[in-house]
């Protein structure tokens, strides 16, 4: 059950099967120094799913998080226009809550929609392709299933992004 939807922009159908998409991505993770299980799942202009779980290591910062495993999965396979993020914890009172590193990451990413705030319409842009992205889903759950949903721009205000590199030109 949907809490907050400001970008309600996936069926139901969709949203529910991201979501069980995150729960079993979680089961991978590897995190024996934080013991907090992180799932993702990310999908793709094309209807693709790709999973991500936390990955941690003994040299700590070297850990990454599940929201960027996924992300540097599907790029590096070759899919680079997402529509969706879902992201899954063992947290039972806590939305799950994305990293500030990876609101960056999701923010660099192409979104090949416009997502209009005040409606549920999913609205083409004349480049469906190729635009930077602030404005695409990230669904952030419970393992009870319920979620709330904002977007990147909403996650990640004022940004920096690829567009400013342009700028002094
Ligand atoms: N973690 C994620 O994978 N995603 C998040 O959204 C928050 C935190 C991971 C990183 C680390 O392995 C563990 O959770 C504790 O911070």
């Amino acid at each position: 059950m949907a809490q907050k939807h400001p970008a309600c922009t996936l069926k139901p159908e969709c949203v529910q099967q991201l979501l069980v998409c995150s729960q079993e991505a979680k089961k991978s993770a590897y995190c024996p120094y934080s013991h907090f299980p992180v799932g993702a799942a990310l999908l793709t202009q094309e209807g693709r799913i790709f999973k991500g779980c936390n990955i941690e290591n003994a040299c700590y910062p070297l850990g990454i998080c599940a929201e960027r495993t996924a992300i540097q999965k599907a790029v590096s396979e070759g899919y680079k226009d997402f529509r969706a993020i879902a992201i899954a914890s063992d947290m039972q009172d806590d939305f799950i809550s994305p990293c500030g590193a990876c609101r960056q990451v999701m923010r660099e990413v192409r979104h090949p929609f416009a997502l209009p705030s005040s409606s549920a319409m999913v609205v083409r842009l004349p480049q469906p392709c190729g635009t930077f992205g602030t404005n695409w889903p990230v669904y952030m759950t419970k393992p009870d299933g319920t979620y709330i949903v904002m977007t990147v721009q909403e996650l990640l205000p004022s940004s920096f992004g690829p567009e400013d590199l342009q700028k002094t030109q």
